[in-house]
């Protein structure tokens, strides 16, 4: 299925993790936002979320289902929004999607999403146990 074809939802999933405009710095050839430096966003926010899950470090151990619907131009107001979808034992699992608002005006709409797993780690780096009072099961 062509991703234009996708049945797309009208609300953003989850809670809004951060907002920034995108620059002329970051753009591509073409004009248009770079997709890494949206990636890059993503990953910095789904962080936010996972830290505060995890009480404490996170790292981020994979990326799937990245999926670019449409452009991000300069001018845009980037949102990026988390939402839980497991936790492991030392593992987090996000849903992140990115939304846009042109030039800050609605409507909003959909531009990004994929699925972020962080790990809890501790101060070498090594995986350590979700906390059960952070972390909604
Ligand atoms: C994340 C890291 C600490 C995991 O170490 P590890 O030796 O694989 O640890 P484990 O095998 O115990 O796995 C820890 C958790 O990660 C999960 N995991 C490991 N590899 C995974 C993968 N490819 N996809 C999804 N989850 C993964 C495991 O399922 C496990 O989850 P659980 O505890 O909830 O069951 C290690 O791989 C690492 O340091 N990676 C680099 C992270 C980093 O630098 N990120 C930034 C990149 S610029």
């Amino acid at each position: 299925m062509s991703v234009h074809s996708s049945p797309v939802a009208s609300e953003p999933r989850g809670e809004l993790a951060s907002r920034i405009v995108a620059m002329p710095a970051n753009i591509n050839p073409s004009g248009d936002i770079f997709g890494g430096w949206i990636m890059s966003v993503m990953d910095v926010s789904g962080g936010i979320t996972a830290a505060r899950i995890a009480a404490g470090r996170v790292v981020t151990v994979a990326v799937s289902r990245m999926v670019f619907m449409q452009p991000v131009k300069v001018g845009d107001v980037v949102c990026c929004y988390t939402a839980l979808n497991r936790t492991g034992r030392s593992s987090i699992t996000l849903d992140v999607e990115v939304w846009v608002l042109r030039h800050g005006q609605e409507p909003r709409f959909k531009v990004t999403e994929a699925e972020i797993v962080y790990v809890a780690v501790d101060a070498a780096g090594r995986p350590r146990p979700v906390s059960a009072e952070t972390a909604p099961r």
